[in-house]
């Protein structure tokens, strides 16, 4: 299986979708950071996504709401400085795009003049179909997102697999074919049934991107920070950890510590 069919010196929209026509797999990551971002658009990523979980990995908090939109500003423009090569995506935050389509197409525009993204991501379906098409309407690229939608855990109440019922998958079918008509140009499925994920994909022209979706999908997501093994808290099956860094970068902490206690750090090498 080869793993990139063709070079791409600057990735855009139009090269997703052909790389979902040649049937290359998309790659995508999260970066909230200059330094972090510099990385993984080094490593070749596809899409680097400046998720709204900047909510739980840098500040703590257990939802994605607190996340304000200058919050999402200040973390996009540090990623936007850092990348050549990848397309950015950033997350409008809760509360900045459901009130009305003016409120959102306001704060899309706020997130591309401020930061310097590429493009933006809402969560949702039918019910924000008129702000998508608002904001699309001033040229600004709009991916989806559909299936577990972390904006409404208060709603679901648990942090399962979504779509799981017909009445649930049938929904998520019906909006996945209506954000493609509405000229979204990627759509992201989380946490929904690989069988259900692989039908979406095949149905729609646009490239799919799944966490916890199954491989039968256009590209992947991960958050960085989990498949680092930075944050050892959270174990859904669906996350691949690539290294162990909390555990390595403990020991790197321990061991400076006890180089400063027992007077080895700095040696004479390593002053003036
Ligand atoms: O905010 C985020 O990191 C996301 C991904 C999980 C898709 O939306």
């Amino acid at each position: 299986m080869s793993t990139a069919k063709k070079s791409y010196k600057k990735i855009t929209t139009k090269s997703l979708t052909e790389m979902k026509n040649n049937g290359e797999k998309i790659a995508m990551l999260t970066a909230y950071d200059y330094t972090m971002a510099k990385i993984v658009d080094n490593a070749g990523i596809d899409i680097i996504l400046v998720g709204d979980s900047a909510s739980n990995v840098m500040a703590g908090y257990e939802t994605t709401l607190p996340i304000t939109l200058d919050h999402m500003i200040y973390h996009a423009s540090s990623v936007v400085r850092a990348t050549e090569r990848s397309l950015v995506v950033v997350d409008l935050p809760f509360g900045s795009y459901q009130g009305d389509s003016k409120g959102a197409l306001d704060s899309a525009v706020r997130i591309m003049k401020e930061s310097g993204g590429h493009s933006v991501k809402l969560e949702g379906g039918s019910e924000i179909a008129e702000s998508i098409s608002r904001i699309l309407t001033a040229g600004i690229p709009v991916m989806g997102h559909l299936g577990l939608t972390p904006q409404s855990i208060y709603k679901f109440g648990t942090f399962t697999v979504r779509a799981k019922e017909e009445e649930e998958a049938k929904k998520l079918l019906s909006d996945a074919k209506l954000l493609e008509e509405l000229g979204c140009f990627a759509l992201v499925l989380e946490k929904i049934p690989a069988k259900l994920a692989k039908q979406v994909a095949e149905s729609i022209s646009i490239p799919v991107i799944g966490i916890g979706a199954g491989n039968d999908v256009d590209g992947q997501v991960l958050v960085t920070h989990d498949m680092l093994g930075m944050t050892h808290e959270f174990n859904p099956r669906f996350l691949r950890r690539y290294l162990d860094l909390f555990t390595d970068m403990t020991g790197a902490f321990e061991s400076y510590i006890s180089d400063v206690k027992s007077r080895d750090f700095p040696n004479e090498n390593e002053q003036y």
